[in-house]
């Protein structure tokens, strides 16, 4: 397992190997690409969240370099392997890509466009045999949800289900209590069965 980050990283399981990752720096991802024999799965896990009301276009500029081109460029770069081994590519979206929360509306814009971003790739990845998750995260007891007052689940109960559903074949992945009582009516929706209908486009 290769880990990245953009602090250094020690882990006491020797068999994670640290890589040096800023998400946003180039020459680091294809760095961590060229370190690599083979790859299985992606995980795109980076991301901010800051509070702001869209009148500071730096601020949605910083969520879409990190939450959007981020996993993009990851994605791109990590891409030859991934179709060596038939893998599989995780993206940790948020249910804001579904329906923004006002309070943070940059960070909901750039989890919207990644999770199009997932959707277009899964059609365009699909004959080459990679298959590509978005996965629709609830709240979650992290660093990034720190001071908020409402129920969380926590992170191992959604990385254990996240990794549940890749098992399973769930291309839309709703990992937390939150997120799966949407997970229903969003795969039986209009939006899933134009999404597939679209996709029907590339192979034609
Ligand atoms: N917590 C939630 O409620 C929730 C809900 C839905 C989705 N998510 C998503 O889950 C993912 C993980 O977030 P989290 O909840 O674990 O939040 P977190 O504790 O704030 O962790 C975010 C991680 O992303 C890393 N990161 C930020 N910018 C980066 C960059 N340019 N390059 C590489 N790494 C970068 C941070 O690294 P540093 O330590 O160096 O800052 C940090 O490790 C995010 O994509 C988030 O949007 C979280």
């Amino acid at each position: 397992m290769y880990a990245g980050t953009r602090q250094p990283l020690t882990h006491p399981d020797r068999r994670v190997t640290p890589l040096a990752l800023d998400v946003t720096d180039a020459a680091q991802i294809q760095a961590a690409a060229d370190r690599m024999e083979s790859l299985d799965v992606l995980v795109n896990n980076a991301g901010i969240a800051l509070y702001d009301d869209l009148s500071d276009r730096a601020t949605l500029e910083r969520h879409l370099a990190v939450n959007l081109f981020g996993t993009y460029g990851v994605t791109q770069a990590f891409l030859p392997m991934l179709t060596r081994s038939h893998g599989v590519i995780v993206n940790n979206l948020s249910l804001m890509a579904l329906a923004p929360v006002p309070l943070t509306p940059a960070y909901s814009i750039s989890k919207a466009a990644a999770f199009n971003l997932t959707q277009s790739l899964r059609a365009l990845l699909a004959d080459r045999g990679v298959r590509v998750h978005a996965v629709l995260t609830g709240p979650t007891d992290t660093e990034m949800t720190r001071g908020l007052d409402i129920p969380k689940a926590s992170p191992q109960s959604v990385a254990q289900a996240i990794f549940d559903a890749v098992d399973a074949g769930e291309e839309d992945i709703f990992p937390d209590p939150l997120s799966a009582s949407m997970a229903g009516s969003w795969r039986n929706g209009a939006a899933k069965a134009l999404e597939r209908q679209n996709a029907a486009l590339v192979a034609a």
